[in-house]
């Protein structure tokens, strides 16, 4: 009898300790596959739970901070609700992680520098954008003047305003109707879905924007727009007042995450060599005359606009988007860089630390 329980005792343990092997190297291999390239190139490092945490920290930690103040040169974005803040992270593979006011609907402004860039580049190539507007950081205020003087109109960048005039008006189509047709398509595109312009900002801006026509004017003085300048600056002002939610800025980043091909939807936007022409203008330029304090720190791409929406981009793995109204001085928004850059320290994603080879 002692013998026959002995043995079965024997077995109990083996059968125990074969199944805790079993599971452990299951497991083993689960952690392992999360760190490996799929087929398509996409790495996919991070588990849900780490994502979900870095992004409720981020939110709790920002939430009652109130420095900054909405940009109020454009009448219309005075009005907009300053307590909102949200904050999404969409992987190259299309899954959607979120906090926050996400339903919230803003204009996109200067991030539709971006995509309208990422389009004259995938149409015309990168040295037509190279040549005929610049891509070199200026170190000034986004709207300045005094730069296009000193400069002639050349080497400037798409990112601040006079070079995304000049962007805008190089898009591909014979007159207005077609180049705006263009520009929405491409919002579209890259949002996953069907945007539309935010009326009341687009008038509001429309009338107030006599410094954008200045600086049109200026850089025709030098045979820099592509296109009639005041229509220019009219389609410009109509592209930053596309409506988008925090989801549509992420989808955004992460559609040039995934080599320009949009994750969820699966269309290809732009060429991979398009993103890889269009993020370093995002590195080097993307936060103005904070571009470079932005980058020393997160080492990221990322693009600001004065609607409060800023998207940061980390190649092969995640967009990453966040909402607040109130701007520091340079015209960016106070807790979408704090928030991504928690977020960027979090989940260890600067391309730049790297711990040595053992
Ligand atoms: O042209 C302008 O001034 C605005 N439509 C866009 C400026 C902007 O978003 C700068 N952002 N930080």
């Amino acid at each position: 009898m002692k013998r026959v329980f002995n043995q079965h005792y024997l077995i109990l343990t083996f059968s125990t300790l074969l199944a805790f092997l079993i599971g452990f190297s299951t497991e083993a291999q689960a952690q392992k596959k999360k760190k490996t390239k799929t087929k398509d190139g996409v790495t996919s490092t991070m588990d849900k739970g780490s994502i979900e945490a870095a992004i409720t920290e981020a939110y709790n930690k920002y939430k009652d901070l109130k420095e900054g103040k909405n940009a109020d040169y454009i009448p219309e974005l005075a009005k907009v609700p300053s307590e909102q803040f949200a904050i999404v992270v969409v992987t190259a593979d299309g899954q959607v992680y979120s906090k926050g006011d996400i339903d919230a609907l803003y204009s996109i402004q200067s991030i539709s520098k971006v995509i309208t860039l990422a389009k004259n580049i995938e149409d015309s190539g990168a040295k037509a954008i190279q040549d005929k507007i610049g891509v070199d950081p200026t170190g000034q205020k986004f709207n300045s003047a005094v730069l296009v003087e000193e400069r002639k109109g050349m080497e400037i960048n798409p990112l601040v305003n006079a070079g995304a005039i000049a962007s805008t008006s190089m898009i591909k189509g014979n007159n207005y109707e077609e180049k705006w047709k263009t520009i929405m398509q491409i919002h579209n595109d890259f949002a996953g879905r069907q945007l539309a312009v935010n009326d009341p900002v687009y008038k509001s801006e429309a009338a107030t924007n006599q410094h954008n026509q200045a600086l049109a004017s200026l850089m025709n003085s030098f045979e820099r727009m592509y296109f009639d300048p005041a229509q220019s600056v009219d389609i410009y002002t109509k592209q930053c007042a596309i409506n988008v939610n925090t989801k549509d800025l992420a989808m955004m980043a992460a559609t040039l995450a995934n080599g320009g091909t949009n994750p969820v939807t699966k269309k290809k936007v732009v060429s991979p060599q398009t993103v890889a022409h269009t993020l370093p203008v995002m590195a080097t330029c993307g936060l103005y005359d904070d571009s470079g304090i932005w980058f020393y720190n997160v080492g990221l791409p990322a693009k600001s606009g004065v609607g409060g929406g800023i998207m940061a981009v980390v190649p092969g793995q995640y967009g990453i988007a966040a909402f607040s109204p109130r701007l520091d001085e340079a015209g960016n928004s106070v807790r979408a860089q704090k928030a991504i850059t928690d977020i960027v320290n979090k989940l260890n994603l600067n391309p730049y630390l790297v711990q040595p080879k053992p």
